[in-house]
């Protein structure tokens, strides 16, 4: 008998509302795919109706992906669930998600409705979604500070309705691992048509216990749904992040006895596509996909692991797609050494185009950098998928000066709808001077919010990682460049977030 954990991620869903993280409808897509690798069960795509952009990003992730239940969230009423339907429809399995406030502080304040409106919105919302589709959960938002009582009446109305999963949100991040465990263990327990849904786990990750607080919502509750993000991206502090609560479901298997479906190899790309999309950057110290996670930097731990390697190591490296040798390839490797690579790394190339194009820029990097690390391989594929033929800015080349006494001057050619101009401007330092030599050009009038550079595999020799996130009428955007060159790198981060800014994305938040 196997008891399965299912893994539902919400990184394109919660973890796009934290501030700065919104994707394209492109970006969108290569993560679904790599989720989809990832073998995730259920990947929450959108919410459909909150924009146009979103119910685009929806369909297409249903067109383009087969192997997981693709789910759109969806506020409990007749549009929203119609939208959402409509988005799903080219979906091999898909999943309305509906969610409602159940709190006494959301219906009051937030709703403006009383308990017995909710109560029958609730129910009427699941009845009209099980006509449109079978695979159906409901939300009580705001579920951990509802009252029990009221929570109970409500779970049981919507499961007799058809609701095929119940989520149990935490979404102010305010339970403690124990109480959430017997939170949801007393609903299972009071509500008599409990066995007819799975339970689901939905936590954030405010006081620093979004994993522990579903692994406690799984082991104690039952819950036998997870909702996470890959490097827990989310609102606020986060969601909780999926590579942790799948390597500690996996690793202590003795303890929760639970089988997963995910393919753990894939989830270093995952972490690494996700950081460079969004320009949210890993900490080095972040379990699992973090730079150091595997590192033994004291010398008794590095002869205990060369000796033998369980007496530092709970988990294998390469279990969650690190390599073992991390020089992979140098100016001398040719294209199948490179695409070999790829597919260790867990990298999937769309086209054979997209794997000559990113081979061309890793022999332009090998050129430059005698040794190639998995990360510059993770980034350089990130980028090529990233890049698009018909943006507006393209980065050619660049020229500056500085000097110690003097006002740093750049100049930075770039390509405007295909057509190349110059951009010549001095600065506080070489960074400021070539990103104010862009902005004498395209005048763009964006606030810069964040700047921040990352070494990409940790010393000064390797590639430069920039983050660029510019704020412009309300839009914040996130631009990533990478170059042994950090000025080169800051140059590309900036061109990328002004390529963001000027595409129509039209969104909404997406929580009503
Ligand atoms: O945190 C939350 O309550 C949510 C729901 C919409 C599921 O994200
Ligand atoms: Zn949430």
């Amino acid at each position: 008998m196997t008891d399965k954990l299912i893994i539902f991620d919400t990184t394109l869903r919660d973890g796009e509302q934290s501030p700065g993280a919104s994707m394209t409808r492109d970006e969108k897509l290569r993560i679904a795919r790599q989720l989809e690798r990832l073998k995730v069960d259920v990947i929450e795509a959108g919410f459909a109706a909150s924009s146009n952009g979103d119910f685009e990003c929806v369909k297409a992730i249903a067109e383009a992906v087969r192997d997981s239940t693709i789910c759109s969230l969806a506020r409990a009423n007749d549009r929203d669930i119609s939208r959402a339907a409509e988005a799903l429809k080219p979906a091999a399995s898909g999943r309305l998600h509906l969610f409602l406030a159940t709190s006494a502080l959301h219906m009051e304040k937030k709703l403006r409705m009383t308990p017995d409106q909710v109560f029958e919105q609730a129910k009427l919302s699941v009845r009209f979604a099980r006509n449109l589709m079978g695979d159906i959960e409901f939300s009580p938002e705001d579920g951990y500070r509802s009252d029990p009582d009221f929570l109970c009446r409500v779970l049981e109305a919507v499961i007799k309705e058809g609701a095929t999963t119940i989520n149990v949100p935490d979404t102010v991040g305010y339970a403690i691992p124990e109480l959430y465990g017997n939170f949801i263990k007393n609903l299972r327990e009071r509500i008599p048509n409990s066995d007819k849904a799975i339970w689901s786990v939905h936590c954030h990750n405010d006081l620093g216990m979004a994993v522990a607080n579903s692994l406690a919502g799984v082991k104690i509750g039952g819950a036998r749904q997870v909702e996470c993000t890959i490097n827990g991206l989310g609102e606020r502090a986060g969601n909780c992040s999926l590579e942790e609560v799948v390597m500690a479901v996996k690793t202590r298997k003795d303890y929760f006895g639970l089988d997963l479906g995910i393919d753990t190899q894939h989830i270093l790309a995952a972490s690494r596509m996700v950081s460079q999309t969004t320009g949210f950057v890993v900490q080095p110290n972040k379990a699992v996909v973090g730079a150091n996670a595997f590192a033994h930097a004291s010398g008794i731990h590095q002869d205990g692991v060369l000796k033998a390697r369980d007496t530092y190591e709970i988990m294998r490296a390469e279990d969650v797609g690190w390599s073992a040798n991390k020089i992979v390839l140098g100016k001398l490797s040719g294209r199948n050494a490179f695409k070999q690579r790829l597919l260790e790394l867990g990298v999937a190339m769309e086209s054979e185009a997209d794997i000559n194009n990113a081979f061309a820029k890793f022999k332009e990097l090998a050129d430059r950098k005698s040794d190639i690390f998995d990360e510059d391989i993770l980034a350089l594929a990130s980028d090529e998928s990233a890049s698009h033929d018909n943006e507006q800015y393209g980065f050619v080349s660049l020229s500056q000066h500085s000097e110690t006494g003097e006002r740093p001057q750049a100049s930075v050619v770039f390509t405007v709808a295909g057509k190349e101009v110059k951009g010549e401007s001095d600065g506080n330092g070489p960074v400021d001077a070539s990103l104010k030599a862009i902005e004498s050009h395209v005048k763009s009038g964006a606030e810069m919010v964040l700047y921040s550079v990352n070494a990409i595999s940790g010393s000064t020799e390797s590639q430069g990682e920039v983050t660029v996130r510019l704020q412009n009428s309300g839009r914040v955007v996130n631009g990533v460049g990478a170059d042994p060159d950090i000025v080169v790198a800051s140059a590309k981060a900036y061109l990328s977030a002004l390529n963001k800014l000027q595409s129509k994305a039209d969104r909404v938040a997406a929580q009503g």
